[in-house]
């Protein structure tokens, strides 16, 4: 199937609607990327088709998230590929807008903050970025609501109730950190859309997948390779009930020369706080999510592992 490539917000609704329309539908998806997309995005696009009438992925390289113009400039754009990968799981809609068309006055005067949980782990390293994210995502989740325009205040329902379409977006449980955020701000500030969390896919040796891998070098990608070894150290020290020793994890990763660690700890899912007790000489119990964050030569890179017990 073609997929239709759309350039403005009043395109995507016209066109969305129709569709909807036509298949008689009742739940539309949005996967919201900035392009640059492989096997993980692909993961994401097929979840949205396998369980929505009409899905809408948008395209958008956000200056906002970046804290930096090299950053920015360097981001790999590759529109023809990224739609070919789209249309083969049978997304209908390509949103691909100018930044004029979603920044029409400039850079926004107000904007979402991410507050507290914005400002730790990724936060820290990359300030303001959460914030210019959440306010992207605020604007793709307006602009990816089903049918021509927005529903009359107070009418969604959440999963399709009171004859309007359900609303779904979908978010890859790799930037761990985001997807938190985007539910609290959905939550917060009743947005009206389920989020979606998709696992994170990997390459058979275990690297999690990223637009960034392909600035690697051979030595390098397999030097990478340690920061899912220690996730999975954790993972298997969860399940069997045992203490996580996160010192003997993060010495693992000390031992690699390639790879300068950031931060690699257990956090509570929600509020991303430590879990100072659980992850040292206590048998685990509960939930918990495992955040890795190192350099690898030139690149940064994010992983992580939700652990339950
Ligand atoms: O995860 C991403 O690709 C981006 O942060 C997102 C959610 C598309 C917002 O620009």
């Amino acid at each position: 199937m073609v997929a239709q490539v759309v350039r403005t917000a009043a395109e995507l609704r016209a066109a969305s609607a129709l569709l909807l329309a036509e298949r008689g539908g009742r739940a539309q998806g949005l996967v919201p990327t900035m392009g640059a997309l492989h096997e993980g995005h692909a993961r994401l696009a097929k979840t949205a088709v396998e369980q929505n009438d009409v899905v809408v992925a948008s395209i958008f390289v956000n200056p906002l998230q970046f804290g930096d113009a090299v950053d920015l400039d360097r981001y790999p754009r590759t529109l023809e590929a990224d739609v070919a990968l789209l249309e083969e799981q049978g997304v209908d809609l390509v949103f691909a807008p100018s930044v004029d068309e979603v920044y029409p006055g400039g850079e926004p005067l107000v904007r979402v903050t991410a507050g507290s949980l914005g400002e730790k782990w990724e936060g820290a390293s990359r300030p303001g970025h959460f914030d210019g994210a959440l306010t992207v995502v605020a604007k793709l989740l307006h602009y990816g609501i089903p049918g021509a325009g927005l529903p009359p205040a107070g009418a969604f329902v959440s999963g399709g109730g009171a004859g309007l379409p359900a609303y779904r977006a979908y978010f890859g449980q790799k930037d761990a950190q985001q997807l938190a955020l985007v539910r609290r701000m959905v939550a917060d500030l009743n947005f009206p859309v389920d989020i979606v969390a998709v696992p994170t896919v990997r390459s058979a040796e275990g690297l999690a997948l990223s637009s960034r891998n392909r600035f690697l070098s051979d030595e390098e990608l397999e030097a990478a390779l340690v920061l899912s070894r220690a996730l999975r150290l954790l993972e298997a020290r969860a399940n069997a009930h045992e203490p996580l020793d996160l010192d003997s994890a993060q010495a693992l990763v000390a031992s690699q020369p390639l790879v300068a660690l950031d931060y690699f700890d257990v956090v509570d899912p929600g509020t991303l706080e430590p879990l100072a007790e659980n992850c040292r000489k206590v048998p685990f119990r509960g939930e918990g999510l495992a955040l890795i964050a190192a350099k690898v030569g030139p690149v940064r890179l994010i992983d992580n592992a939700p652990l339950s017990s």
